[in-house]
């Protein structure tokens, strides 16, 4: 459904009123991650809405917008076969009719890991998650823990404006050489795509994470972090123009 009008309306109808709804946000380029979301929603759920929106808000870096794959036909299809009930299909114009001018902003846990690298990002994030959380109203949503960091404030948003809706942490989906799944993985050049399972090999090994950063760099990564925290250890570092991210129980 595009904009947001119709489906405001559409929600205020009384069938909304008695049925639990699921909610798995994404940026789009689905993948069997964001299928696994999907499933447990289904199966947790009475409704099931997903959302498809590449919120520019949490992009800090134009290209890397710019660049994000887009293929929105497929996109519903794939949510068709795996039950969405709903699909909101936003433009940036209907969830920011405020030019972005009101924000969510988190002032401890956002600034480490991708916070320090990516200025901006989670305010982006928390500021798209709360508008959409207020259209659909469900009583759960679901992210992958791939971007633990982004679930934790999301969590966290949500005890500290009292939100409803109970936030489900979900596994990563992981490729058979262990790459976590994400739809950046699509932009990586042959010769990234080959070495990237690395990056979740060195997280898993007994090294120190200054010892993982060395290990990425000569191999070719280049490393933003490797660091430990809430019990997890986590990376990020780019390979050409892709960044990539994971993190494992430490
Ligand atoms: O994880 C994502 O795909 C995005 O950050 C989210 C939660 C859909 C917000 O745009």
């Amino acid at each position: 459904m595009k904009g947001t009008k119709r489906w405001r309306a559409l929600r205020t109808e009384p069938r909304f009123a008695i049925d639990e709804i699921g909610f798995v946000p994404t940026m789009g380029a689905l993948h069997d991650g964001h299928l696994s979301l999907l499933e447990r929603a289904r199966r947790e759920n009475d409704l099931v809405v997903a959302s498809v929106f590449v919120n520019p808000a949490q992009f800090n870096d134009p290209q890397d917008l710019r660049r994000y794959p887009r293929p929105v036909a497929e996109d519903v299809r794939k949510l068709e076969a795996a039950g969405a009930d709903y699909l909101l299909l936003p433009s940036a114009e209907d969830i920011y009719p405020d030019g972005y001018r009101y924000r969510v902003t988190e002032t401890a846990d956002s600034a480490g890991l991708c916070g320090a690298f990516r200025p901006g990002h989670f305010d982006g994030v928390l500021t798209v998650v709360l508008k959409l959380l207020n259209l659909v109203r469900p009583a759960r949503a679901y992210f992958g823990e791939k971007d633990y960091q982004q679930y934790r404030l999301i969590k966290g948003m949500a005890e500290a404006f009292f939100l409803d809706t109970e936030m489900i942490p979900c596994p990563t989906l992981r490729e058979p050489d262990g790459l976590a799944m994400s739809s950046r993985n699509l932009l990586l050049e042959p010769e990234h795509r080959e070495l990237a399972p690395e990056l979740y090999r060195a997280l898993r090994s007994k090294n120190s994470p200054a010892e993982i950063k060395r290990r990425l760099a000569a191999l070719g990564f280049k490393p933003d972090y490797v660091e430990e925290r809430w019990g997890r250890r986590f990376a990020a570092a780019r390979l050409g123009k892709v960044r990539l991210i994971d993190n494992v129980k430490a």
